[in-house]
């Protein structure tokens, strides 16, 4: 079977599927996205990532160029036609094709929109054994709450953690403390029992996974804290994990050269994996009214 993908209007076959070389997504990373995760022919927290999409393009100035129906349906269709039942689909909304300039181009260019699916079985065995983490200087721009393409820094900590055999880098600022993984929000588990995630107002992006999360955690009785933490402190901590859309909730078992707890995935990562998409919004493929 062929992937499709969807490019401006169109359908596609996903080899032959182009933007223009002048688009100032290619040239400037001028581009946001979202990553949608697709669970048993159910899509998972869809309201959230359209939401912060919205977000992310009005913080840019970028006009959003489809209605929350008009992308609820090419989502559908685009999963539909890729036969995708565990997975993920991938939202791409860039500023549009101008000659190339750094100004914004002038009022009227439409922006490019490109969506594609895939399969991506979820990884439990993964989340049994527990990953590791290796720390990188935080050394993002400011506006990381803005879900740009512009992820060179993000590459580049995640090829470190490739090659050193980790599943995530974890960003530490100048003053020692934990910001976010390099495509995943960061927490620990204290000695105490108390969840730890960073304040999402400023430092991070607010992921959707990090609210479902949270919201289960005012439902279960969980104590947590949004603060930020040090990585002495996630040395130091019960258990680590990392939670975003393609890891749901990912336990950390060793940070750099430290063994985090007893070096085994602990309860409450266990737990809050197992419980996960029992609390997020599941809304079925072929449905696109309830949108
Ligand atoms: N990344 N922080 C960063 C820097 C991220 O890139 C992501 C997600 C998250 C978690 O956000 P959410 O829970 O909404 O997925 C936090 C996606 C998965 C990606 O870039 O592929």
């Amino acid at each position: 079977m062929s992937r499709i993908a969807y490019v401006n209007g169109q359908y596609e076959l996903h080899a032959d599927a182009f933007v223009h070389v002048e688009d100032r997504g290619y040239q400037f990373a001028d581009a946001v996205y979202e990553v949608c995760e697709i669970r048993n022919g159910l899509i998972v927290d869809e309201t959230g990532h359209m939401d912060r999409l919205g977000r992310s393009l009005s913080e840019l100035e970028i006009v959003n160029p489809m209605s929350r129906q008009a992308f609820g349906l090419v989502l559908r269709e685009v999963v539909r036609r890729n036969l995708v039942k565990d997975g993920i689909v991938y939202i791409q909304v860039s500023r549009g094709v101008s000659p190339r300039n750094h100004a914004f181009p002038p009022a009227g260019v439409r922006p490019s929109v490109v969506l594609t699916a895939k399969h991506m079985k979820p990884k439990n065995a993964a989340a049994q054994k527990g990953g590791k983490a290796v720390t990188v200087p935080e050394n993002r721009w400011e506006r990381v709450d803005i879900k740009t393409v512009g992820l060179l820094s993000n590459c580049i900590a995640k090829e470190k953690a490739t090659q050193e055999g980790a599943y995530e880098a974890w960003y530490v600022t100048d003053d020692g403390m934990v910001t976010e993984g390099s495509s995943s929000n960061a927490w620990i588990v204290t000695k105490d029992g108390v969840l730890v995630t960073r304040q999402a107002t400023g430092g991070i992006l607010k992921g959707i996974t990090r609210g479902v999360v949270l919201r289960m955690c005012k439902q279960m009785g969980q104590r947590f804290e949004e603060r930020a933490f040090s990585l002495e402190e996630a040395f130091e901590a019960r258990e680590a994990f990392v939670t975003s859309a393609t890891s749901i909730v990912m336990p950390i078992v060793q940070i750099d050269d430290r063994v985090i707890g007893n070096g085994h995935p602990g309860n409450t990562s266990i737990e809050l994996r197992k419980a996960f998409h029992s609390h997020a919004e599941l809304v079925p493929l072929h449905q696109p009214w309830q949108i």
